[in-house]
C-alpha cells in the first residue's frame, strides 16, 4: 500500500520576517489561501486517505500543523524532539509504516513546493509506485530539468531509459547533492543531468536496509525507537534516542551512493519556493513588475516585492527591484539581488537574543 509522508521540519530562514520559529514557511499561505503544507496534503487528492498520511515536523510545530489539517488523525502528526535534518525523519516515518505494513510503500515530500497540477502528480506517483512493485529495492525519485546552474539542489544524472506506465523513466547513473557552482555549470551544460525535486518513494524496508547499511549509527537509534512504539515508555525513548543521531539529509545519506535509483521526469510544473523572488514566479506581477501581498501605493515602483500584514499599508517611491516585508515586530527592506542575505539577518537576530 502506499503511503504518504511529509517531512515538515524545516526553519525556510529566507523567508525572514513572514517565516520564523514557531511559522515556519511550510505553514504560510504565499500563494491563495491554502498554506504549504496545507497544499501538499491537497495535492494527494483520493490517491491516499488521511489514515496513510503522515507528517514528521520539530514538536514545537506538532500542534499548528494539527490545527491546519483537521482531518489528519492527530497521531499521524509525529513530532521530533530536535532538528537532525531528512535522514532520520525518514527513517523514523519508515519505522512507523513498517510496523503496520511490512511490505508498504512511502512517498516522501518536502513540505514547502508548489506543484501546479495535482492530476499530473498522481498520476506520476501511481507509475512510481508500479515500477517499485516491479523491483521493491528500486528508490524512485523525480527530476526538474534545470533551467540555471543552482547550487542549492541536488542533481541526477540520468542513464537509459526504461519502460513505466505514462511517464518518461530512466534508471539512474548518479545523483549528486548540491554540488558547487562549476560543476553545477558543467552539470546543466551536458544535458543529461537533472535537479532533484525531493521527492521520492520506496518501500519502507528498503529505506531502513539503506540506512542500516551507510548510517549505522543512526539505524541503531532508529532500532532503539521503533522497539519502543506502542510502549508507555515511547515518547520517552524518541526524546532520548533520537537527541543523540547525528543529524544528515537522506541526499547525503542515501541518495548519493544507492545503486538501483530510478528517476521519473516530472511531468507536473515544479517550483522550490526557496526564497523572496519565487514570490512573483507564483503570484502574477502588476503592470510595474511589482509583486503585492496586502496594502500598497507604489509610486514610480518597478520590480518590487511588498507584503504587508492587514491593516498597515506599505508605500514606496521611485524604487526598483527591492523586496519589502512588513511584520508586526520586523520590517525587512532589501534589493532583490540580495535576497539570500536574509540567512544572515536571521542570524544576527539569533546572536542579539
Ligand atoms: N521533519 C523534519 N525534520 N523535516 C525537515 C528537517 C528536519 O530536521 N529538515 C528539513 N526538513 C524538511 C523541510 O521542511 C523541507 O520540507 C524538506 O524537509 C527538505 O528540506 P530542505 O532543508 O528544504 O532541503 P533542501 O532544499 O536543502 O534540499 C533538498 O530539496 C531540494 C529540492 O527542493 C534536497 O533533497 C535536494 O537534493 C533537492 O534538490
Ligand atoms: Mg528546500
Amino acid at each position: 500500500m502506499l503511503h504518504a509522508v511529509i517531512m515538515a521540519g524545516g526553519s525556510g530562514t529566507r523567508f525572514w520576517p513572514a517565516s520564523r520559529k514557531l511559522v515556519p514557511k511550510q505553514l504560510l499561505a504565499l500563494s491563495g489561501q491554502r498554506t504549504m503544507i496545507q497544499s501538499t496534503v491537497d495535492r494527494l487528492g483520493d490517491l491516499i486517505p488521511p489514515d496513510r498520511q503522515m507528517i514528521v515536523t520539530n514538536k514545537i510545530l506538532a500542534e499548528a500543523v494539527r490545527e491546519q489539517l483537521p482531518e489528519l488523525p492527530a497521531a499521524n502528526v509525529v513530532g521530533e524532539p530536535c532538528k537532525r535534518d531528512t535522514a532520520p525523519c525518514v527513517g523514523l516515518a519508515a519505522a512507523i509504516i513498517k510496523r503496520i505494513d511490512a511490505d508498504g510503500t512511502m512517498v516522501v515530500m518536502p513540505s514547502d513546493h508548489v506543484i501546479a497540477s495535482p492530476e499530473k502528480f498522481q498520476a506520476a506517483l501511481a507509475a512510481a509506485e508500479k515500477l517499485i512493485d516491479e523491483d521493491p529495492t528500486r528508490i524512485v525519485t523525480f527530476g526538474i530539468t534545470p533551467t540555471y546552474p543552482a547550487e542549492s539542489f541536488g542533481y541526477i544524472q540520468r542513464a537509459d531509459e526504461i519502460p513505466a506506465d505514462g511517464v518518461s523513466a530512466f534508471r539512474v547513473e548518479k545523483f549528486r547533492e548540491k554540488p558547487d557552482r562549476a560543476t553545477a555549470e558543467s552539470y546543466v551544460d551536458a544535458g543529461t543531468f537533472y535537479w532533484n525535486s525531493g521527492i521520492f518513494l520506496w518501500r519502507a524496508s528498503t529505506i531502513l536496509d539503506a540506512l542500516a547499511k551507510n548510517v549505522p549509527e543512526m539505524s541503531k537509534h532508529l532500532h532503539a525507537i521503533a522497539g519502543a512504539m506502542g510502549t508507555p515508555e515511547f515518547d520517552a525513548v524518541l526524546e532520548r534516542e533520537f537527541t543523540a543521531i547525528k543529524g544528515t539529509s537522506i541526499d547525503y545519506a542515501v541518495m548519493e551512493s544507492y545503486d538501483n535509483v530510478v528517476m521519473i521526469e516530472a511531468p507536473f510544473p515544479w517550483d522550490d519556493v526557496g526564497s523572496w523572488q519565487a514570490l512573483s514566479r507564483l503570484n502574477d506581477p502588476d503592470e510595474n513588475g511589482n509583486t503585492v501581498v496586502g496594502s500598497h501605493i507604489g509610486i514610480d515602483t518597478k520590480g518590487s516585492i511588498i507584503m504587508a500584514q492587514e491593516g498597515h499599508t506599505v508605500v514606496t517611491i521611485d524604487v526598483e527591484d527591492l523586496i519589502v516585508v512588513q511584520t508586526a515586530d520586523a520590517t525587512l527592506v532589501a534589493p532583490k539581488h540580495a535576497e539570500e542575505r536574509v540567512r544572515e539577518a536571521v542570524k544576527a537576530l539569533e546572536e542579539r537574543g
